[in-house]
């Protein structure tokens, strides 16, 4: 096996995740989704997870995705599932209370709703979901495609406020339910496999320009402080050599070139994937498979 595909496939018998991380619109969804189809078409049983708000992977697949696991016709080994936010954050409130209302008086009750009304148990919630899709063992290769930067950094760092829920939960026994125990249990098992550079790639994507660059790096570095390295550096929307015919086009080709080396030193120990910009937008199964084709 190449270094390419040791990042992209798992080892015998093993699983993989990979994650597309980068600054809005540099290409994670686009990727992801070609990512996903190429690593079906090898044969391994594929899930691709959303966890952006905004996702849009039914429009580039070009095929329904909803909150529920769907295998994507025309593509074999294929699924696709999206993270609903809202319904997400609803099921976990009710659940809450649910449990709560044997337990604890109408007083309580109303403060853990008001406590339960922040912006945490959202973020919660899908995390929860999210770590209940990321640990279904039945899949070879689960693909995410996140939101821009910031987000995936904090549903990494949100395992270390789920102690606090758990007290909120507990209320004012401080004993943890046998659930909450097992659900524990699930946070770390799906945290190590993340932090297992062998069962999980961070991809960034970027493009040739300063800032994304810099962004990356940046974002690349706060992964390092949980002791994730970066894998994989997308260099997406390079301009083809064969259109680069206009003193333009030439010029602004060359200035590629030159942060694709930059990109090769800031990411050393990454493996780079070099992606053309291509004369349509991304969309449809048929034209995923081409690009994969071409890319990989
Ligand atoms: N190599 C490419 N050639 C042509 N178009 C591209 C290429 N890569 C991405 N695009 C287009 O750029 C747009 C943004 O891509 P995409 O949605 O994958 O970015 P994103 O990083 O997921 O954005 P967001 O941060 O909003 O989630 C899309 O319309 C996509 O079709
Ligand atoms: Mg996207």
């Amino acid at each position: 096996m190449s270094r390419l595909d040791t990042v992209l496939y798992p080892n015998e018998g093993g699983r993989k995740n990979i994650f597309f991380s980068g600054k809005g619109g540099v290409g994670k969804t686009s990727m992801a989704c070609i990512t996903a189809v190429q690593t079906s078409r090898k044969g391994f049983k594929t899930l691709l997870l959303t966890t952006d708000p905004a996702a849009h992977i039914g429009n580039v697949l070009d095929k329904p995705v909803s909150d529920k696991i769907t295998a994507i016709e025309g593509v074999e080994n294929l699924y696709a599932v999206k993270i609903d936010q809202k319904k997400a954050t609803e099921e976990y409130k009710e659940n809450i209370l649910k449990d709560a209302e044997d337990k604890f008086d109408a007083h309580t009750i109303m403060a853990m709703k008001e406590e339960l009304d922040s912006p945490c148990t959202e973020e919660m919630a899908s995390f929860q979901k999210f770590i209940e899709f990321a640990s279904i063992e039945d899949f070879e290769v689960v693909v995410f495609d996140t939101a821009p930067t910031g987000h995936t950094l904090r549903m990494l760092e949100l395992p270390m406020d789920w102690s606090k829920q758990i007290q909120l939960k507990a209320g004012v026994s401080t004993t943890i339910s046998e659930a909450d125990q097992k659900q524990k249990e699930l946070f770390d098992k799906v945290m190590d496999m993340m932090k297992d550079e062998k069962q999980t790639t961070f991809a960034f994507v970027m493009y040739p320009e300063k800032t994304p660059i810099v962004e990356a790096y940046r974002a690349s570095q706060e992964l390092m402080t949980l002791d994730i390295k970066t894998q994989l550096a997308v260099a997406n929307l390079i301009i083809p050599e064969e259109q680069a015919i206009t003193p333009f086009y030439q010029k602004r080709r060359n200035m590629q070139l030159g942060y694709i080396e930059e990109i090769k030193e800031t990411f050393k120990d990454a493996e780079l994937l070099k992606v053309p910009m291509l004369e349509d937008e991304i969309k449809g199964i048929t034209m995923l498979k081409e690009i994969g084709d071409q890319i990989f």
